[in-house]
Parts: C-alpha cells; sequence; structure tokens
C-alpha cells in the first residue's frame, strides 16, 4: 500500500480538492484506492454524501487531542494499493500523523504571499517528521494551485515553490469547474471530462505516480546496497 497525504497549514488552500481527485483519478485508471478525509470537517466526506464519486471515502477524524497511534492502526488496516488522505488544517498534531504515515506529501499552495508562508511552514514540518522518522519518507510534491496567468503572483509561484528544494507539479488554473463539481457532487472528470481542469488533474496524478516510483526505486536500491 502506499499512501499519500495531502497537507498543509493554510485553510481552503486546495486540500480536498486535490485529493478527492487524485483518488478518483487513480480509480479511473482500474487502481484500487481509498480516500480517508482525516478533517473534523468532513469536506471530502460530505462530497461524497450523494454517491457519485468512484472510490470509496471513510471518514476517520483526526481531532484536537486525539490518539494518533490509535489512528495510525486504524488507517494501516485500509485494504487498498493507493491510500489517499487528506487533512484538516491548522492542527499541527493531525499533520504530524499523517506525515508520519505517508511515503508521498503533496503541499497545494496558492498564489498569494499569506500562502507561501504557510507552504514554507508545512515543508519545514514535514522535513522534521521525515528526520525523525529515519527512512527518508515522505517525498514532498509542493503543487502551485488556482494559477491565474494574468497575475504577476501567479506567473511567479512555479519559481518561489522552486526556491524551496522540493519537487514542484505542474500549475492547477484557478477554474470553477472545481467548485461546480464539488456542488454537483462529483469529480471534474464527471463533471466536465476532457475540460482543461479535468487534464491538468490527470497530469497532476501522473506526477504522483512518477514521485512514487522514483521513491521505491529509491528504496529499492538501498535495500539491495544493504542485502548485498
Ligand atoms: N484550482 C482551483 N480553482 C478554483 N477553485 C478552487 C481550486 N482549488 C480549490 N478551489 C476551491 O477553493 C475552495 C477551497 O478548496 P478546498 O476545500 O479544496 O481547500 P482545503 O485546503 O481542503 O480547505 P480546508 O483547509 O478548509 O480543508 C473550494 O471552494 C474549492 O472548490
Ligand atoms: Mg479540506
Amino acid at each position: 500500500m502506499q499512501i499519500i497525504g495531502v497537507a498543509g497549514r493554510k485553510g481552503g488552500s486546495g486540500k480536498s480538492t486535490l485529493a478527492v481527485h487524485l483518488a478518483a483519478e487513480l480509480t479511473t485508471r482500474g487502481e484500487s484506492v481509498v480516500l480517508v478525509d482525516c478533517d473534523p470537517q468532513g469536506s471530502a466526506a460530505h462530497w461524497a454524501e450523494p454517491g457519485h464519486l468512484p472510490m470509496p471515502v471513510q471518514h476517520m477524524p483526526l481531532e484536537q487531542g486525539a490518539n494518533v497511534s490509535k489512528w495510525s492502526h486504524a488507517i494501516r488496516r485500509i485494504s487498498a494499493h493507493y491510500l489517499v488522505l487528506d487533512s484538516p488544517p491548522h492542527l499541527d498534531a493531525a499533520l504530524g500523523g499523517i506525515i508520519g504515515l505517508a511515503d508521498l506529501a503533496v503541499v497545494p499552495c496558492g498564489p498569494s504571499g499569506l500562502d507561501l508562508v504557510a507552504t514554507a511552514e508545512t515543508v519545514s514540518l514535514i522535513r522534521e517528521i521525515r528526520d525523525a522518522r529515519g527512512d527518508g519518507k515522505p517525498q514532498i510534491l509542493l503543487v502551485p494551485n488556482r494559477v491565474d496567468r494574468r497575475t504577476a503572483s501567479s506567473r511567479e509561484l512555479q519559481a518561489a515553490l522552486r526556491e524551496m528544494g522540493e519537487a514542484v507539479a505542474v500549475e492547477i488554473g484557478a477554474r470553477t469547474a472545481f467548485s461546480d463539481a464539488f456542488n454537483a457532487g462529483v469529480w471534474v472528470g464527471k463533471y466536465a471530462p476532457g475540460s482543461p481542469a479535468h487534464l491538468e488533474m490527470r497530469a497532476f496524478a501522473d506526477e504522483v505516480l512518477r514521485c512514487l516510483t522514483l521513491e521505491e526505486s529509491r528504496y529499492g536500491k538501498k535495500k539491495r546496497v544493504v542485502g548485498a
């Protein structure tokens, strides 16, 4: 099982949007995927309520003061090839629980200065947890989200994220199809198949798979050296 944690300290950065679409896109490729909504707000669980998302969604909220190790054990018992965890904002203990399990941490970031500050804080928190784990995980994938190429801040977002020294994904545009799909209880692959929003989510899923494959081959090499 590979675990992808979609995380970030800032509210409204696009965590649930990316988590739902990544899980949906991987499911339509024939993979076994479970989306776990770890946010007490339950946005992804609410999105799934009408029953029109292609993958199962479980609500396992990480509340303030939750027993993180009990929660982690319950997560590890879920059976799926890919587990996508949607995390709450503002709760560092929850972020710690999710990053402690993840093979890959996906961090969406909007174009404002405040988004960049929150992303830098999130990256340093993830690095601390990665150092404490000692297995080199999770890898980090920063995702420029809500990009509007007409604005300077959006055009500069890629470069600002690259300076953080982690992998940066292709941009996701500011597109009403995402909120419209949410309101309709579906994902963009169903709401607007072949639309720019759908194609961007496909490219994002490709990038996630590329990161996980790289991670696996790096880990495999390490294991071979140790066993040699
Ligand atoms: N690329 C985008 N283009 C347009 N709207 C977007 C985009 N990404 C997210 N949104 C919208 O922004 C709002 C917040 O997104 P979302 O709920 O995914 O953020 P979040 O990080 O999960 O928020 P929270 O921190 O509250 O959990 C939603 O209305 C969503 O539809
Ligand atoms: Mg959310």
